[in-house]
């Protein structure tokens, strides 16, 4: 009998997502800030974004997505490795996010902290949650991006007030022994340029003193780095695993901008059927976009197992980063 060789990858085996009830439509925006239907859809494909209500903040959120994807991956919160939470708007400066999360599941076995790499800060947290169960220093990791941009936005700028929204998604990696074509993350790759970090910043945080704290960025810039970048990083993940655009089934970029995720999925020659967009709906909502495409396209039956997956994700810093997954 041929011999199988097994592979340790972490496999995904539950997701969650969380939304605010409360929705803002543009038109909605257009009563608070001088704009219109029109131009955020030309622009940015964005039709409406959920805003937290004050109960509502980063570990709220992220707790109840957390929660949800436990639940679908049928692990006890006890049985819980690790917790890492990707936000730019937590809290608290300390106690990390993730462990209010952590108390607030009664995840009373794992560790918990939180990431800052602003809009990639999902992608950051898989790579870093995939070294930490290869390495088997835990056997189960909720990778979780949650934020509230609402609660940073200037309502005085309409290029960039316009452009977000709130919300919570998570994943549950697990440890899994399997075949080379079986499922888990494949490969992730990250990057940053700290001299593009005054194209898109927030400026202040808690070692600030008297510093207003909003979001600033510059758009025109951004954009005209976003498409390459992110091309760059889709085409390392691409070629360190020898596949092909064609090997993809189904691209889940981040939701920044429609244009931005037109200009990638053209890049790669994708057909739009093969790239999930949830900008429309929830706007961009920085480390949770990711996350929760990916739970959209999951709950639509549009990600199914076996199928292999590629996320990417660029942001603040700048950073920015892809991860191949078979689900
Ligand atoms: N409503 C109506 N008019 C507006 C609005 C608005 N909300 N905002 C700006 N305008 C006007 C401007 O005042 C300007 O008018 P003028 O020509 O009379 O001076 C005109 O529209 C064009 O303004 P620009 O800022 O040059 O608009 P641009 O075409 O660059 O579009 C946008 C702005 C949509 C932000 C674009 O630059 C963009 O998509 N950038 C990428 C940004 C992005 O996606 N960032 C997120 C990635 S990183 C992260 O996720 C944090």
């Amino acid at each position: 009998m041929a011999e199988q060789f097994l592979l340790k990858r972490a496999v995904l085996t539950g997701i969650g997502a969380y939304l605010p009830e409360q929705i803002l439509t543009n038109e909605d925006m257009a009563k608070r800030v001088d704009t219109s239907d029109d131009w955020i859809v030309e622009r940015t494909g964005i039709r409406q974004r959920h805003f937290a209500a004050p109960h509502e903040t980063a570990a709220y959120m992220g707790a109840e997505a957390g929660r949800r994807a436990m639940e679908q991956a049928g692990l006890k919160p006890e049985a819980l490795g690790a917790i890492i939470v990707a936000t730019s708007t937590p809290d608290q400066a300390f106690p990390a996010t993730a462990v209010r999360i952590q108390a607030a599941l009664g995840a009373k076995k794992a560790f918990g902290f939180d990431l800052s790499a602003a809009c990639s800060g999902f992608i950051y947290g898989l790579s870093v949650a995939d070294a930490m169960l290869r390495a088997g220093q835990v056997r189960s990791v909720l990778i979780i991006g949650s934020e509230v941009y609402s609660r940073i936005l200037n309502f005085e700028d309409r290029t960039t007030c316009v452009l977000f929204g709130d919300g919570a998604g998570a994943v549950l990696l697990e440890t899994r022994e399997v075949e080379k074509a079986g499922p888990g993350l494949l490969s992730t790759h990250l990057y940053a340029d700290g001299t593009l970090g005054d194209i898109l910043y927030v400026d202040g945080a808690t070692g600030q003193k008297d510093k207003p704290c909003h979001l600033v960025m510059h758009g025109r810039e951004v954009f005209r780095h976003a498409v390459n970048l992110l091309a760059g990083a889709v085409n390392d993940a691409l070629a360190e695993n020898s596949l092909t655009p064609a090997d993809i089934d189904l691209l889940v970029p981040h939701q920044a901008n429609r244009r931005i995720i037109d200009g990638v999925g053209k890049k790669l020659g994708l057909p739009a059927e093969r790239v999930v967009v949830t900008v429309d709906k929830h706007a961009n909502t920085s480390a949770a976009s990711v996350p929760l495409a990916l739970a959209s396209a999951v709950a639509e039956g549009r990600a199914k197992p076996g199928q292999l997956l590629l996320l990417e994700a660029l942001g603040g810093g700048l950073t920015w980063g892809s991860a191949l997954l078979r689900l």
